[in-house]
């Protein structure tokens, strides 16, 4: 029935009449409520309610995340309305995050989409998490040409997609266990510092020095491991504390910088070689990982070495936002690809 829907119309002198194509983005798969409106392909709003119920519990509590994602929802999707300067009669389409990610999450948002394309008339239209993340590319200059690699790290997934177009990508390497997000949030958990500690390691290790060395896996191809990681960080704080019992307050900055430094490490040597084996100079990062200062800067300086051109997100295109949403969303619409309202959410990749 959408495949009806033109974003070009004739006006009664018979002239083409080019119509925006306006989308509102949900995204709730894990615990941010974001959304965001897309004005053919451009960013006008992109908000996002972060829930902060889950900093004590040392990662997300499902039920909670879903709690608060029927709480934040309407008000998050009024303001980036608002912000837009759009109304709901105006929308071209809606659209949401399928999966991967938890599903009374992804439940919340699908739904909330469903019933709101149901009532104003207009095509649904899903988007999966991880393209997203790799599309969230788009949403503002410099954009990359295709094809390019994308190093996509968050906190459920460690990937190397060849991205051939805008829909149509290849992954080559992905994590065997951990994923990047998850070594920074658990090895965080050890330190005691809260959830998720990403972000706070970050900012600790630029005040300290990667002095503790760290073993880095060693697994075949482009693919990666991050459990060894996170057991040696678990026996070197055993064994130092057993010595010392203040060893973590007292070394803190630097015990950050050290394991940074190690995930960094695994990480750029994958995506050289992934670089290297394909023969393709236009690299980039994305997902929740691709904001650690350590990961930018070391990037742009092996960029320089190996000559590449770089593509690094703006922070708020990094953690999970729902303009990622509406850019894949966009390039669907274009190609009138709509999704059915007996969608269900995936939880993992490939379902
Ligand atoms: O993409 P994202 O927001 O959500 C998922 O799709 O998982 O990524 C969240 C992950 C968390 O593991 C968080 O600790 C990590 O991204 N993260 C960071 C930084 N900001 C977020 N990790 C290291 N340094 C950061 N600055
Ligand atoms: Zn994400």
């Amino acid at each position: 029935m959408w495949a009806k829907i033109k974003h070009v119309w004739p006006n009664s002198n018979g002239f083409q009449i080019f119509m925006s194509v306006i989308i509102l983005a949900i995204e709730s798969s894990c615990d941010d409520t974001s959304a965001a409106i897309i004005r053919d392909g451009e960013v006008l709003s992109n908000c996002v309610a972060n829930q902060e119920a889950h900093q004590q519990y040392g990662g997300v509590v499902p039920e909670l995340a879903s709690r608060a994602h029927q709480a934040n929802i309407i008000p998050v999707v009024e303001l980036a309305l608002r912000k837009a300067g759009v109304t709901a009669k105006e929308l071209s389409a809606i659209a949401f995050t399928r999966g991967p990610g938890l599903l009374g999450s992804l439940l919340v948002g699908t739904t909330f989409a469903k019933a709101m394309a149901l009532s104003l008339n207009i095509p649904l239209i899903e988007a999966d998490h991880m393209q997203s993340h790799v599309l969230a590319h788009f949403a503002e200059a410099p954009k990359p040409a295709f094809p390019f690699l994308c190093l996509t790290v968050s906190g459920g997934h460690t990937q190397i997609v060849l991205v051939k177009d805008f829909l149509d990508m290849e992954i080559l390497g992905n994590t065997i266990d951990d994923a990047a997000g998850e070594a920074f949030d658990k090895t965080g958990k050890m330190l005691g510092l809260d959830y998720p500690a990403g972000p706070i390691i970050d900012r600790l290790a630029a005040q300290g020095a990667a002095v503790f060395p760290f073993p880095e896996p060693s697994v075949a191809g482009l693919n990666f491991s991050f459990s060894g990681l996170k057991t040696a960080v678990l026996y070197f704080l055993r064994d130092q504390k057993a010595i010392n019992p203040n060893f973590i307050p007292e070394n803190l900055a630097n015990i950050c910088a050290s394991v940074q430094h190690t995930i960094v490490k695994v990480l750029l040597k994958k995506l050289r070689k992934a670089a290297h084996q394909t023969g393709i100079r236009q690299v980039a990062i994305a997902g929740g990982v691709s904001a650690n200062s350590g990961l930018r800067n070391a990037l742009k300086a092996m960029g320089e070495k190996e000559q590449w051109e770089v593509f690094i997100p703006a922070f708020e295109f990094c953690t999970d936002n729902a303009a990622m949403i509406g850019v894949t969303a966009y390039y669907k619409y274009l190609q009138g690809a709509f999704t059915g309202q007996d969608a269900a959410p995936y939880t993992r990749s490939g379902q």
